[in-house]
């Protein structure tokens, strides 16, 4: 079976005490953490800039997924690879030049990914499939956690996965939105790499349950 990752999504952790969340995914034997930045711009709410991602490098070695949800990603990527990103992933809905924002920053000796919002199809990225390490399948409309999981993604992750194994390109499938110990699963069976999770795993103090319930 292989390895699925299970990314919990700070935003939904305490904003003061991000430290102590930062332990309890490691506890919870999470692999990566989930950093959402959103610029107000390109989805209706703003979060974290480069200065968070810096500080919260300072207290952990676990993988940094920073999922930018900006307009302009060409312009700030590389002050997010400078705190601390491992992965910068950006929309596909952006206007800039996608092939190059992904060479740029692989270039940086960090990984790429591109995230397609719910009515983006699969075919937006396509040929660019070559030269990422991972999409991102947004499951809900990005802008908020708690939202309900959009169960007609399901299509795109089958679609995707059939794509990427018939080219045996080196690229994971990511997906976030909505996640849970069901929708999880049915993720994981279309054919997703990596979970990312906010509400679900930050509801409750139980951390090390709920992140081995989205396995199952
Ligand atoms: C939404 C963000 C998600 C969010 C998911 O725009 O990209 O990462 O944290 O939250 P849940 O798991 O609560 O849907
Ligand atoms: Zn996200």
């Amino acid at each position: 079976m292989k390895k699925i990752i299970i990314a919990p999504s700070i935003l939904s952790a305490d904003f003061a005490a991000l430290k102590h969340d930062l332990k309890m995914i490691e506890e919870s034997g999470a692999d990566w953490v989930h950093i959402d930045v959103m610029d107000g711009h390109f989805v209706p709410n703003i979060t974290v800039g480069p200065v968070v991602v810096k500080s919260l490098r300072k207290e952990t070695e676990l993988f940094f997924d920073v999922h930018l949800m900006i307009t302009n990603p060409e312009k700030y990527w590389r002050k997010f690879k400078e705190a601390g990103a491992d992965l910068i992933t950006f929309h596909s809905e952006i206007s800039a030049e996608k092939k190059k924002l992904v060479e740029d920053i692989r270039s940086s000796g960090i990984k790429a990914g591109i995230s397609i919002k719910p009515k983006t199809p699969v075919s937006e990225i396509k040929a660019l499939l070559p030269y990422l390490n991972l999409v991102l399948i947004m499951t809900v409309e990005p802008g908020f956690g708690g939202q309900s999981f959009m169960e007609d993604m399901i299509a795109k992750i089958k679609v995707l996965r059939k794509i990427i194994d018939e080219n045996k390109y080196d690229c994971l499938i990511e997906v976030d939105g909505g996640i849970n110990s069901r929708t999880a699963s049915i993720c994981i069976g279309a054919g997703a790499d990596a979970l990312v999770s906010g509400s679900y795993i930050f509801a409750t103090e139980n951390h090390v349950e709920v992140v081995k319930s989205l396995f199952v």
